[in-house]
């Protein structure tokens, strides 16, 4: 299991900070969850230091697709690495529809992050319409196919996929623990075909989309549920480690 929290665009610094010192006592110890904060920019350096001694990792949220040079701006991969990242979210959907994100530029991106050994956390999903017209199947299929160009896999852990329905992103709106389940079980067997048996379940597939302390433990229960990437909920430190412990519950049973 893996519960990852995306901060998005809040916390200054100083909220920053104090929201990582409350999720790092509110969670503590963990034993089948892995556990990760992904803050702004520019919040990084200082949350990690405040990671120290905890097994709280930190991601990103974005990255640029090449090594350096003169791309105002832009953050690379080297340079996440050189604050303590150890993975970085990729082709969320709000850089999808507000940045222009295209499957070939998160391959690339995604490619990127192998290079400097950052797990790259792809997202994937559906917009509303696609999914009233029954489309969602195919629209995912596609984003998975061309957003992981490229990619190769040696043991599964290098690359996590977030399944984020975009209707369910910060509306409230979470999908059904069995549209979560068809969508996971779809997302796998592409896994499998693309990266062979044992790879494709070794990666972690991750819900996102209006997850809470409330509903948790009914979507990580379902198979191929491997976790949960949270918006919201993750602003808040007893929030986010009560779905955290969701996870050590699914994860035990
Ligand atoms: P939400 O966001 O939990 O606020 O819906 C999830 C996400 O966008 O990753």
């Amino acid at each position: 299991m893996l519960v990852a929290g995306n901060w998005k665009m809040n916390l200054d610094l100083p909220a920053a900070r104090q929201l990582t010192a409350n999720v790092v006592t509110s969670i503590g110890k963990t034993v089948h969850t892995k556990v990760a904060i992904c803050p702004p920019f520019v919040d990084l350096d200082a949350t990690f230091n405040l990671l120290h001694g905890s097994e709280i990792r930190l991601g990103a949220q974005n990255m640029h697709e090449l090594d350096s040079g003169a791309y105002t701006g832009e953050i690379s991969a080297a340079m996440l690495k050189s604050v303590g990242c150890h993975y970085v979210i990729l082709g969320h959907s709000e850089r999808r529809e507000y940045f222009g994100e295209t499957n070939e530029l998160i391959a690339r991106k995604a490619q990127q992050a192998q290079k400097y050994r950052l797990i790259p956390i792809v997202c994937v999903g559906e917009m509303l319409a696609q999914r009233d017209g029954d489309r969602q199947n195919a629209v995912v299929e596609e984003q998975v196919r061309q957003s992981l160009q490229g990619i190769s896999i040696a043991s599964g852990s290098e690359l996590v996929l977030a399944y984020e329905p975009v209707w369910a992103i910060g509306t409230g709106r979470t999908a059904s623990p069995d549209q979560v389940e068809e969508m996971h079980t779809h997302i796998r067997s592409l896994l499998i075909e693309l990266f062979g048996q044992k790879m494709g379940y070794a990666i972690d597939i991750l819900y996102g989309g209006s997850v809470k302390s409330s509903n948790a433990s009914e979507l990580f229960a379902r198979s191929n549920v491997d976790g949960g990437l949270i918006g919201g909920a993750a602003l808040n430190a007893e929030d986010f480690a009560s779905i955290v412990k969701s996870a050590e519950s699914a994860a035990a049973a």
